[in-house]
């Protein structure tokens, strides 16, 4: 099929090379001119696991091709798939549908015949009906319809999550819609292992906004009963490992730690939020807000956890680093839990030396002041004390880091705000491992030859 991506940012580029991969011919329409012309030359201006090989292999077949132009979408397309960003708006109520309404009025007027319209980005209930109004009043031929597809991927996983998918959930009104869903789709639904799930565009608004919601509270529920064990004096990872084995409720999102991040499950958990509330579902705003009040209290509960591993006092101390990225596998820094720690403790007094293996110059963007510096090792020397802020697995799988690290800080005293080391490790390596909702441990050997101070 011939097919067009509206907005190459983290979803929409993962989304036009999948498309090439299951062998459409793709053209992915990007307005800012300088990824554009990257993206065209077969490099994308981010990291994610896979995209790199996968944007250079079907801009050199030919598969793949972007333009700035509308037009150029219009002309060559018989489906469109809308994959620009909704950010919250700055008030907090609710998605700024700028982008969404922009790409619209942008392309429909260009249509020269009928075709589908597939949207991808998250949007609150009632936006799909908002929108094929919009079209309604800006086609010059009949038959331009809109399908709401929101998109489930985790970034990090984005690849393998778009041409795997476990579901693919479409919100429409025709059946020719429906042809058009499932043939762009066919490669995937012929191999039989992922759901399609076909509903009223409504439910399928909610059911996006729910997925996300139920994720947010579950790592909410952990991250409220580390609050519980930091009064009690009870090992979190140790409930989360009871809770998990429980079939109904299972092992995943139940790793404690600083909570959720990044350009989606924040913005979208106020979103829901607020439109829950102007729809009057009081119980079930109450429950969202909750869920963001425990979210955002892990991150003061690691300033915390940081300033009493200090000794009581940030001020002057230099703390190294590790991880920037709001997760492992992606250099995608927004709303950050690990930048914004990194920021408070800069706040504090704290000298902040950060290295993270893809994130580097987002990160050096979003937090200037910080100090940066290319190697885990380099961030570690000299350091007070050293924070793990993402779990990349360069930190959790390196066996000689512990032992390597200890003899480059001034003092071995590592705050794990994702509770993803292995203690044992770092402690036979002569550290102290302070982890959220986990009574502190001592090192079970005494600190291997540690740098002198300076
Ligand atoms: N990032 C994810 O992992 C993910 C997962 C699921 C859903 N989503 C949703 O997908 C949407 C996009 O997210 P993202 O992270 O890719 O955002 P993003 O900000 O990285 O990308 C959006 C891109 O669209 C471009 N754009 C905006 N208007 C345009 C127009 N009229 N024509 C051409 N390009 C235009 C922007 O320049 C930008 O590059 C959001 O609604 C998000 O909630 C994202």
């Amino acid at each position: 099929m011939r097919v067009s991506v509206i907005g190459c940012g983290h979803l929409g580029t993962t989304h036009a090379a999948a498309m090439a991969e299951l062998g459409h011919d793709v053209i992915g329409v990007e307005q800012d001119p300088e990824k554009c012309r990257a993206l065209a030359a077969g490099r994308v201006p981010f990291f994610e696991a896979g995209l790199d090989e996968l944007v250079a292999k079907h801009t050199a077949s030919g598969r793949l091709r972007f333009s700035t132009a509308p037009a150029a979408a219009a002309a060559g397309a018989e489906l469109h798939f809308l994959a620009v960003g909704t950010p919250l708006r700055p008030d907090g109520k609710g998605y700024e549908v700028d982008q969404v309404v922009g790409a619209v009025r942008s392309l429909v007027p260009l249509l020269q015949r009928p075709c589908t319209i597939v949207g991808k980005s998250t949007v609150a209930v009632g936006t799909v009906a908002r929108l094929q109004a919009i079209i309604d009043g800006l086609a010059t031929v009949p038959g331009v319809e809109l399908v709401w597809n929101p998109e489930f991927l985790r970034e990090g996983h984005a690849v393998l999550d778009t041409l795997e998918p476990d579901r693919i959930l479409a919100g429409l009104s025709s059946t020719a819609a429906r042809k058009a869903l499932e043939e762009v789709y066919a490669p995937i639904l012929a191999r039989g292992e992922a759901q399609l799930v076909i509903t009223d565009p409504a439910t399928a608004e909610v059911a996006k906004s729910a997925a996300n919601a139920c994720l947010a509270a579950k790592i909410s529920f952990v991250n409220a009963m580390a609050e519980v064990c930091e009064l009690t004096g009870a090992d979190v990872t140790q409930v989360a490992r009871v809770l998990g084995i429980d079939p109904r409720i299972g092992p995943l999102g139940m790793r404690p730690g600083i909570g959720y991040g990044g350009g989606c499950l924040p913005k979208d958990i106020a979103a829901f939020a607020h439109r829950v509330k102007e729809l009057g579902a009081v119980r079930a705003a109450g429950l969202l807000d909750a869920v963001e009040a425990v979210n955002h209290g892990r991150r003061e509960a690691a300033v915390a956890l940081v300033a009493r591993a200090a000794g009581g006092n940030l001020e002057g101390v230099r703390v190294g680093f590790l991880g920037a990225a709001f997760k492992a596998g992606t250099s995608d820094v927004r709303d950050s839990p690990a930048l914004w720690l990194a920021a408070r403790l800069h706040l504090c007094g704290a000298t902040v030396v950060i290295h993270d293996p893809q994130a580097l110059p987002q990160a050096q963007r979003a937090l200037p002041e910080a100090q940066y510096r290319e190697t885990a090792l380099g961030a570690a020397t000299g350091a007070d004390l050293l924070v793990l802020g993402t779990e990349w697995p360069e930190y959790l799988a390196d066996p000689q880091l512990p032992a390597t690290a200890a003899t480059l800080v001034r003092k071995p005293v590592l705050v794990d705000v994702r509770t993803a080391v292995d203690p044992a490790l770092w402690l036979a390596a002569g550290w102290s491992v302070w982890q959220l909702g986990c009574p502190v441990r001592h090192p079970t050997v005494p600190p291997a030859t540690v740098a002198p101070p300076g």
